[in-house]
């Protein structure tokens, strides 16, 4: 798919102008709009989501900034996992919620706790992730969709832990699907992207938001998504492979106190991972006994991983999520989200296992030895707030 480097289009014409402007013939007028690699991207993702039609954005975040400003109005009410990415937390709870739209954050796993939220008050939007951003919480998709509609909510998922290659989803009935493109897509941490996908009418109001809102993508970011797209398959099946031998052995180790990986029979949703995903994914989360002190010396002893924010890259990446993914949530709303103070993230890599392994090997030594860190410690890898 060439780079259309260009934000206009000419017509042959006035009326082609108007009509393609106003979606009354196939076009393309002014890149904020529309663009043909964005447009090949869109359609690209649409497909492996198995939805009729896709849009594509400049980030996740403008993706899912896009969807909710697409189905709410001032006084209406969501009902959203309390498991969630911190940025849509606070998207939720604080841009959303000053322009009068109300979020009621709810434990996902618990569907008696769902369904009373949403039969609390008129819900236009139950919004789930697939698999949890940090705590890897896995929510039953179907279940959940199936109580979504039966009290009139739209059903949108953010499917970015896992993406199309290990659920689908739409195949479970919800109604929009958001990626980061960003994120396992893309696959090489160079370049931002968001996505959308579902029937063609929701779609179509999204992209009306977006039009007028403009976090549109740049066609070499769209390119760059495209070009992660052929490998998505392989990429997938060596960090599911990798993430749950990683943290099988991690599991088994003295001073790890937790390891949340779905395709561990210990993760609590495992028959729901089983069941709604092709594998277990590249990502867990983990706590060490010697709480954030520990987490600290293991993260700093670490050679092979990068210490940064981000997630689904071919390289390792090791996080502190209460400093860098959730750092904008106040301690009651980390909390509420599960997040404990020294829970450590991971989002495995392409690199040889036996390596990983030894490295995590010798910072859990790190760790050891420093036990007794001060549980008031603020800064896992200040470096890592990007
Ligand atoms: C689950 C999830 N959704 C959405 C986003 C936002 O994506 P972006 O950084 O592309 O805006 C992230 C980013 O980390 C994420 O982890």
């Amino acid at each position: 798919m060439p780079i259309y480097q260009s934000v206009t289009f000419s017509s042959d014409d006035a009326d082609e102008l108007a009509d393609v402007l106003n979606d009354r013939r196939p076009g393309y007028a002014y890149s904020r709009i529309d663009n043909p690699t964005s447009a090949a991207l869109a359609s690209a993702v649409a497909e492996l989501e198995g939805a009729e039609a896709g849009f594509a954005f400049a980030t996740g975040m403008a993706a899912i900034h896009a969807t909710l400003v697409s189905l709410v109005s001032a006084g209406d009410h969501i009902v959203a996992t309390q498991a969630i990415y911190g940025s849509t937390r606070t998207l939720l709870s604080r841009v959303l919620n000053r322009l009068g739209v109300r979020t009621t954050f709810v434990d996902a796993s618990d569907h008696d706790a769902v369904e009373r939220a949403l039969s609390a008050a008129p819900t236009r939007v139950l919004y789930l992730e697939t698999v949890s951003n940090p705590t890897i919480v896995v929510s039953d998709v179907a279940a959940l969709a199936e109580l979504g509609h039966r009290h009139g909510a739209t059903v949108v998922v953010d499917n970015t832990f896992v993406s199309p290659y290990l659920c689908r989803p739409l195949e479970l009935e919800a109604d929009l699907v958001i990626e980061s493109g960003t994120k396992y897509l893309a696959g090489h941490s160079d370049v931002l992207a968001g996505l959308v996908s579902g029937d063609r009418e929701r779609v179509a109001a999204v992209r009306a938001v977006q039009t007028d809102t403009g976090g549109s993508i740049a066609p070499l970011a769209a390119f760059l998504v495209l070009r992660g797209l052929p490998t998505l398959a392989l990429r997938m099946e060596r960090h599911s492979a990798t993430a749950a031998a990683l943290a099988g052995w991690l599991e088994r180790q003295p001073g790890v106190a937790r390891v949340f990986q779905p395709a561990l029979p210990s993760h609590p949703q495992y028959e729901i991972a089983r069941r709604q995903l092709a594998s277990g994914g590249g990502m867990f989360a983990f706590e060490l006994s010697g709480g954030r002190g520990a987490g600290r010396a293991f993260i700093d002893a670490l050679t092979i991983p990068e210490r940064t924010a981000s997630l689904g890259s071919i390289f390792t990446i090791v996080s502190h999520p209460g400093s860098t993914s959730h750092r904008q949530l106040s301690d009651s709303e980390l909390a509420d989200a599960g997040v404990a103070p020294g829970l450590l993230r991971c989002s495995t890599g392409l690199e040889d296992l036996e390596d990983l392994r030894a490295d995590f090997e010798q910072a859990l030594g790190a760790a050891e030895f420093s036990a007794g860190g001060r549980a008031d410690e603020v800064a896992i890898g200040a470096a890592a707030r990007t």
